[in-house]
C-alpha cells in the first residue's frame, strides 16, 4: 500500500538500501521513495516488515530510499552499536576479507550525518574507527583504482572518491621512509571526513568555480576550517594530522587555494600528499573516464600532476606518485 504526499523535500533524508537492510532490519520505520524534486511516496509503514519491500526495490535497481528527518535522526543515533559490532568482526581479524563495500558506504553516510550534527559521542567515534579500519583494509586487500566503475555502482559518489583518494594517498605514503599503518589510517579518516558538510550542489559549485574564491559560497569556502574545528573538539580521538589535512585540503602550492591561502611552504608533507592524491583522483575519474583506457589516462594525469605540483612538499608527493605509477601499482 502506498500513500502519496507532497511534503517539503527538506523533511526527508536519503539512506542507502543496503545499509538499511543490514543494520536496521529490526527497526520500525516509514520508508519513502522520491518521485521528483518535491514529491515523495510512502512505500512502507511503521508496522510493515520493510526488508521485503526494500528487497523488491533493490531488485529493480533502486539503491536509495528516504526516511523522515525525525526517523533518520533517531535511527542513525541508535544504530551505531550495530554498525560497530557488524564491522568490527571483519576489520580487526586479519584473515577475513574486508567488509562489503556497500556497508562501508552506508556507514559513511551515517557517520557524516552524525558529525554534521556535531554528534561526537563515544558510539560515533566507534563508527569512525570501524569505518576507517574497514577502508584501510579494503585498500590493503586490493587495488581499488581499477575498479572505479564497480565501486561507483555500489557506493555513494562521495565514498567512492574518498576510497580512491585514500588508496592513492596510501600508495604515495609507502614511498616515504616514515610510512606506517597508523599514518595511513589518519589520512584515510581525513579522506572520509573532509567534505562531511557539503551537499551534491556544493560539489558542483566547487567543480565549476575553478577555485575562484569569489564564486564560492561562504559554506563551501569555510568548510575545511569548520569541519576541522568540529573534529578538534575530540582531539584525543582525531589526530592532529587528520585535523590538519581536513583544515588544509583545499590549499594550493601557489597560495591560491582556500580558505587560508597557505602556499607550499606552509602545509605539511602529509597534507601535500593528500592534496596531490585528491587532485589525481579528480582529474582521473571525471565524466570522461573510460575503464579501457585506464593505464594511458593514468600516465597523462600523472604528467599533469608533475607539472602542477612543482614546489617543496608538493613536488615530493608528485614525484612519489610518479614512482608508484612506474612500479605498475596503479593499474
Ligand atoms: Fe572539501
Amino acid at each position: 500500500m502506498t500513500d502519496e504526499i507532497v511534503p517539503a523535500a527538506s523533511a526527508y533524508q536519503k539512506i542507502r538500501i543496503d545499509a538499511l537492510i543490514t543494520f536496521g532490519g529490526h527497526y520500525h520505520l516509514e520508508i519513502y521513495l522520491r518521485l521528483s524534486e518535491e514529491k515523495f511516496v510512502k512505500v512502507s509503514h511503521k508496522t510493515d516488515n520493510f526488508e521485503s519491500v526494500l528487497e523488491k526495490y533493490k531488485n529493480r535497481g533502486v539503491t536509495e530510499v528516504y526516511l523522515t528527518q525525525a526517523d533518520y535522526d533517531s535511527f542513525t543515533t541508535s544504530v551505531r552499536q550495530t554498525i560497530i559490532s557488524h564491522l568490527k568482526s571483519t576489520v580487526t581479524e586479519p584473515s577475513t576479507p574486508p567488509p562489503a563495500i556497500e556497508l562501508l558506504s552506508g556507514a559513511h553516510d551515517i557517520l557524516k550525518s552524525l558529525i554534521v550534527r556535531e554528534n561526537l559521542e563515544e558510539d560515533t567515534l566507534g563508527v569512525a574507527q570501524a569505518l576507517t579500519l574497514g577502508t584501510v583494509k579494503t585498500i590493503r586487500h586490493s587495488n581499488v583504482l581499477g575498479k572505479f566503475a564497480e565501486f561507483k555502482k555500489k557506493c555513494s559518489r562521495e565514498f567512492t572518491y574518498s576510497l580512491m583518494t585514500a588508496q592513492v594517498a596510501c600508495l604515495i605514503i609507502d614511498q616515504f621512509n616514515w610510512a606506517n599503518e597508523a599514518v595511513k589510517e589518519k589520512v584515510a579518516l581525513a579522506a572520509l571526513l573532509c567534505d562531511v558538510e557539503l551537499l551534491p550542489e556544493d560539489f558542483d559549485l566547487l567543480k565549476d568555480s575553478g577555485y575562484s574564491k569569489d564564486k564560492l559560497t561562504k559554506k563551501v569556502m569555510f568548510h575545511p576550517v569548520e569541519t576541522a574545528a568540529t573534529l578538534a573538539r575530540e582531539s584525543k580521538f582525531f589526530s592532529q594530522e587528520t585535523i590538519t589535512i581536513v583544515e588544509q585540503h583545499h590549499e594550493l602550492p601557489s597560495g591560491g587555494g582556500f580558505p587560508k591561502g597557505l602556499n607550499y611552504q606552509r602545509v605539511t608533507q602529509l597534507t601535500a600528499i593528500y592534496i596531490v592524491a585528491h587532485s589525481f583522483v579528480d582529474q582521473m575519474f571525471d565524466k570522461t573516464y573510460r575503464e579501457d583506457s585506464h593505464a594511458e589516462r593514468c600516465r597523462i594525469v600523472i604528467d599533469q600532476i608533475k607539472n602542477q605540483f612543482v614546489s617543496g612538499v608538493y613536488r615530493k608527493a608528485g614525484e612519489a606518485l610518479a614512482t608508484v605509477f612506474g612500479q605498475g601499482k596503479m593499474v
